[in-house]
């Protein structure tokens, strides 16, 4: 990984759900630390244990430095630094909305309108573009020489690439615009006839509906400018040459799929593609292809049970066997002659002692 990381300001782990994404960040921002860079890890919703491991918090929405006494028990010695942070995707919004505010009154008009704290709640359900929102910023901070990004559980790997995109798309979008325009949909809406149901509402229910409404779109009108602008410049980090992806899978079948569209898709998108890690596989480690009945009735002094394991060998014995055509598939299919492989661990790899090993792999010589 070291060489393949070697110049990246930027490196995105991508992959599908539950591959290991979360946790080969970590690993990868730990290993790059500890070689002497500071690193800023932006996880998303981190296993709890994990989180402690790491000493983070839901709380600040901003890199915590992990504190080295952490690592160094357990064989890592930090010469960098190594900073984590949980994602939170409503308050990464709402910084957003702060930075790009022409002045106060506008940003908390924003802030506290009821439509904007329902509509961030949904934008900010996509995590994938307050992720990359948050990544520019770090970016821009200059704090940092590396920056390491997880990135959510989709289903669609290619959510996050679109991200920008996606929201240009709906602030361009001729329904916003029609809503927006002065002589527009907003104002035929919300001329004479409507104003009465909207009163009544307001009487009704004491939401002024039709306020919050005009309130929204004229604050929303004056950001337009400076999300378009913000969206250009996060597609443009990721386009850029410091940035680079590491598509993670695991050997199973649908993964393995996936990430072979992912790097396909990097490639025509003319992005980086820093690496392909295959987590959690079952290694084959030369063994004979079955057990001997014999040999294992002897030593265990129970028939029974040696049938056992005899069985539990097979079974692993196939799995291993999947695993390699898993990646010889994966090397045809993603022209990635060398993939990293790191061997499925015995229990989850939630405390620092899993992270270790994880690291161990990801920078083998
Ligand atoms: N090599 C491994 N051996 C054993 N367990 C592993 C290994 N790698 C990851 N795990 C475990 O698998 C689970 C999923 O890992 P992780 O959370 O890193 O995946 P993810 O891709 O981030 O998932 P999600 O898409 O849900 O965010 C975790 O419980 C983790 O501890
Ligand atoms: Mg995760």
């Amino acid at each position: 990984m070291r060489a393949r990381l070697q110049g990246k300001r930027i490196v995105i782990c991508a992959g599908s759900g539950g591959v290991g994404k979360t946790t080969t960040s970590a690993a990868l921002a730990m290993g790059l630390a500890a070689r002497g860079a500071r690193v800023a890890v932006v996880t998303i919703d981190p296993a709890r244990r994990l989180a402690n491991a790491l000493g983070v918090d839901e709380l600040g929405n901003e890199p915590h430095l992990v504190d080295p006494a952490r690592l160094a028990g357990h064989g890592i010695e930090v010469r960098g630094e190594l900073w984590a942070m949980m994602l939170d995707p409503k308050r990464t919004f709402d910084e957003l909305i702060e930075r790009l505010a022409p002045d106060e009154r506008t940003r908390d008009e924003v802030l506290s309108n009821r439509i904007y704290q329902q509509l961030s709640g949904a934008v900010a359900g996509s995590q994938e573009f307050t992720a990359v929102a948050k990544l520019y910023e770090l970016d821009r901070s200059g704090l940092y020489d590396v920056l390491v990004l997880d990135t959510p559980p989709s289903r669609n790997a290619l959510d996050f690439l679109d991200a920008p995109d996606r929201l240009t798309g709906f602030l361009e979008g001729r329904a916003l615009r029609v809503f927006l325009a002065p002589t527009g949909l907003a104002a035929r809406v919300f001329g004479a006839g409507t104003s009465v149901v909207f009163s009544v509402l307001k009487r009704l229910t004491g939401v002024d509906l039709l306020d919050d409404l005009s309130v929204f779109f004229r604050a929303l009108g004056g950001l337009l400018e400076g999300f378009k602008e913000r969206a250009e410049g996060v597609k443009e980090l990721l386009r850029d040459d410091g940035t680079t992806f590491v598509v993670i899978t695991s050997p199973e079948h649908e993964p393995v799929e996936e990430a072979i569209f992912f790097a396909g898709k990097l490639r025509d998108a003319g992005m980086p593609f820093g690496g392909l890690v295959v987590n959690r596989v079952h290694p084959l480690d030369g063994g004979a292809p079955e057990a001997d009945a014999d040999a294992l009735a002897a030593a265990l002094g129970d028939a029974k049970l040696a049938a056992k394991v005899a069985r539990a060998y097979a079974e692993e014995r196939t799995l291993a066997e999947r695993d390699r055509a898993a990646i010889e598939h994966l090397r045809r299919e993603t022209g990635e002659r060398d993939p990293i492989v790191i061997p499925q661990l015995d229990g989850d790899v939630h405390d620092v002692d899993g992270l270790v090993a994880i690291h161990g792999h990801l920078f083998a010589d």
